[in-house]
């Protein structure tokens, strides 16, 4: 049994990581940790946690093999250099980290300590990004040339009622724009699935967008990226779908264009399907996240001292260079008056 402490007891780690690290065979929810200790409070009550801490010192003497790192993208760089100083493996949300040189600094920190460094991006383990991987290494619709990957929503609107019943800005989406927006808090995902799927490195991008909201960071982008093998993805992602709208809808799309087909996923019409010379072929949907799965090759990982399946820190790494740089690129243009 691998004993995990989780790191930041927001929102997903209520979602997705605490029940499924307390359904996951052969691992341990050992201990949480979180400087809040509303939150903290919330989660032990919830889950019936023996072991929650607000001092870090403490969270990590409490018996750990590795932790899951669950804290906001501008806190990840500390929490993972104390686990590497406490000598635990890792597993953290993306995006891993804030820049390109702080997401180096957590490979270097956890080699240094011996300890393994990955990167959740969940996306991956989804059963519909597996059967599109399998289809593919089919070769069931040629070489893979295009890739278009869209997901536009509002993330959760721009205002919401506060306890009082008072109209005010979300608080949740302040801080996903404040961190860099859309692409590089959402779009890492895209991004690193390009790459699962194309199994091909990013040699160039180009990128557009737009201003819809009067955040700092493009709240709409587009970007174009070329891999070593000639293909092309095209990542659309928004934050500002809808989000003054009182009825708000979303788009969450994978199509992949092939010499032979053409396999489509769209999560609100439930399809997943690859259509050839051979007819059309359809596999049951499945939500893009999956936790569950990311967990149990942890688990393997943490047991066998490595893994060839999950996402490594250099992935992380990949997904937040990108997105930072493309996001930065258009932010310099619009500064000069070009966008
Ligand atoms: N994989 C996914 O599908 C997915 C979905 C949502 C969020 N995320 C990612 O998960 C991370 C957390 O997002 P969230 O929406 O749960 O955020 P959140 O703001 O809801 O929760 C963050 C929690 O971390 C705590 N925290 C603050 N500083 C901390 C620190 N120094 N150390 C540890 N904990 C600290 C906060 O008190 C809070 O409880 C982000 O990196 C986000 O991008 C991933």
């Amino acid at each position: 049994m691998k004993r995990v402490g989780l790191m930041g007891c927001g929102t997903v780690a209520d979602y997705g990581h605490i029940p499924v690290l307390l359904n996951t065979p052969g691992l341990k929810l050992q201990a949480v940790f979180d400087p809040d200790p509303k939150r903290l409070k919330y989660v032990q009550e919830k889950f019936g946690l023996d072991h929650a801490f607000q001092d870090e010192a403490a969270f990590f003497a409490s018996g750990l093999d590795a932790v899951t790192v669950t804290s906001p993208a501008p806190c990840h760089l500390a929490n993972i250099q104390a686990a590497s100083r406490a000598g635990k493996h890792v597993l953290c949300e993306k995006p891993l980290g804030m820049t390109e040189d702080e997401c180096r600094e957590m490979i270097d920190c956890t080699t240094r300590a011996g300890v393994m460094l990955f990167t959740g991006f969940d996306y991956r383990f989804s059963p519909a990004a597996l059967q599109i991987r399998q289809w593919l290494r089919d070769g069931a619709i040629g070489e893979l040339r295009s890739l278009r990957l869209i997901y536009i929503w509002n993330c959760h609107g721009k205002c919401q009622r506060n306890e009082q019943g008072v109209l005010v800005e979300n608080a949740r989406r302040r801080g996903r724009m404040d961190e860099g927006g859309p692409m590089v808090d959402c779009g890492v995902h895209q991004i690193d699935l390009a790459r699962f799927w194309t199994g091909s490195e990013v040699q160039s991008w180009t990128t557009a967008g737009a201003w819809v909201d009067e955040y700092a960071a493009p709240d709409h982008m587009y970007l174009h990226m070329r891999h070593a093998n000639g293909a092309h993805s095209m990542v659309e992602i928004s934050y500002s779908y809808c989000h003054t709208c009182r009825q708000p809808v979303n788009i969450f799309t994978y199509d992949l264009i092939g010499t032979k087909g053409l396999i489509r996923y769209d999560r609100n019409a439930k399809i997943l399907d690859m259509r050839n010379q051979d007819g059309v072929f359809t596999k049951p949907f499945a939500p893009e996240k999956n936790f569950a799965a990311m967990y149990e090759h942890f688990r393997d990982a943490l047991e066998q001292g490595g893994s060839d399946v999950l996402p490594t820190g250099l992935d992380g790494l990949m997904a937040a260079k990108i997105s930072r740089e493309a996001t930065d690129a258009l932010m310099a243009q619009h500064r000069c008056g070009g966008n």
